[in-house]
């Protein structure tokens, strides 16, 4: 059987904003995150209560096969923001900010945040960076668009860190991690993703600032959590981080579906009877006594 696609009324649940976070933060309520790319896993992601969806820009490894995120332009999210923005009603859209939609100007980032709003219909934008990016978080803010900063491990610039290293193993980069964050919270971040941070680091970082954290490989001490949906649910070939857990095993499913598929064809068994269209043996005369204006 099928799962139902229309999105639901989520059962009488309510939109999820930045407030919402903030207060489950307040409360301890563990915030849950995850990647959406289209509108059918958003809409299973609204169905299962996901707190918030990201448009992230992994879409160009997990989805387009790029090698890195590096490649990912505006151009090529925003039909995807739109496209989840339809299935994903009540969880916070964040619209990820590709590499160069904000770094080289305080303009470029005000404008290409206002691209997600207006055209990707997403709620939030996330940019990559720590004190580097403060003053582009804090002019897309001004304007009004919730922004989520990103901090530990970001693949836009892993050529300039040296790959994808584990960050906060010594008290020196737990202070860089601290400062970061705290400067992004000076700048108006509403919530950090720590991506690739030591426990340790993360609890200290989520006990120093008063927004919400958001790991991905970063311990069971933030505020919430976030993993690629491919990841997740088994669906991306290359490798699967050290730090997910797969749920599902859907690529398996998806190829046993297709081997069958392609059996059958081949062996005349599909189609059957049940899905041929026939002519009709007593077609009714057409009424043309109604005119049809
Ligand atoms: O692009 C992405 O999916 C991300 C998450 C892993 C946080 O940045």
């Amino acid at each position: 059987m099928g799962i139902e696609l229309t999105p639901s009324d989520g059962g009488g649940r309510k939109k999820v904003s930045v407030k919402t976070l903030q207060r489950m933060k307040t409360q301890g309520q563990r915030i849950v995150m995850v990647t959406s790319y289209d509108y059918p896993t958003a809409a299973i992601a609204d169905q299962a209560g996901v707190d918030s969806v990201l448009v992230g820009d992994s879409y160009g490894m997990v989805v387009l096969g790029y090698e890195t995120t590096i490649p990912v332009t505006v151009e090529e999210l925003l039909p995807v923001c739109r496209a989840v923005s339809r299935g994903a009603e009540h969880p916070l859209r964040i619209g990820d900010m590709p590499f160069m939609s904000f770094q080289a100007s305080i303009e470029d980032a005000v404008r290409n945040a206002g691209r997600f709003v207006k055209e990707g219909n997403v709620e939030a934008v996330k940019v990559e960076g720590g004190n580097e990016v403060s003053e582009m978080v804090s002019a897309i803010s001004r304007v009004g668009i919730p922004v989520l900063g990103h901090i530990g491990v970001t693949p836009q610039t892993a050529n300039l860190q040296g790959g994808y290293r584990i960050r906060g193993k010594t008290a020196e980069s737990i202070s860089k991690l601290v400062a970061e964050a705290v400067s992004l919270e000076s700048a108006g971040a509403f919530g950090i993703v720590l991506e690739m941070v030591t426990e340790e680091a993360a609890e200290m970082v989520t006990k120093k600032v008063g927004i919400p954290t958001i790991g991905i490989g970063s311990g069971r001490f933030c505020d919430g959590q976030v993993l690629v949906l491919h990841d997740i649910i088994g669906l991306f070939p290359k490798f699967t981080p050290k730090f997910a857990r797969r749920y599902s095993d859907v690529g398996s499913i998806i190829k046993a579906s297709l081997d069958r598929y392609a059996n059958e064809v081949r062996e005349g068994k599909f189609p059957a009877k049940e899905h041929v269209f026939n002519v009709d043996p007593n077609p009714k005369p057409r009424d043309t006594s109604v005119r049809n204006n």
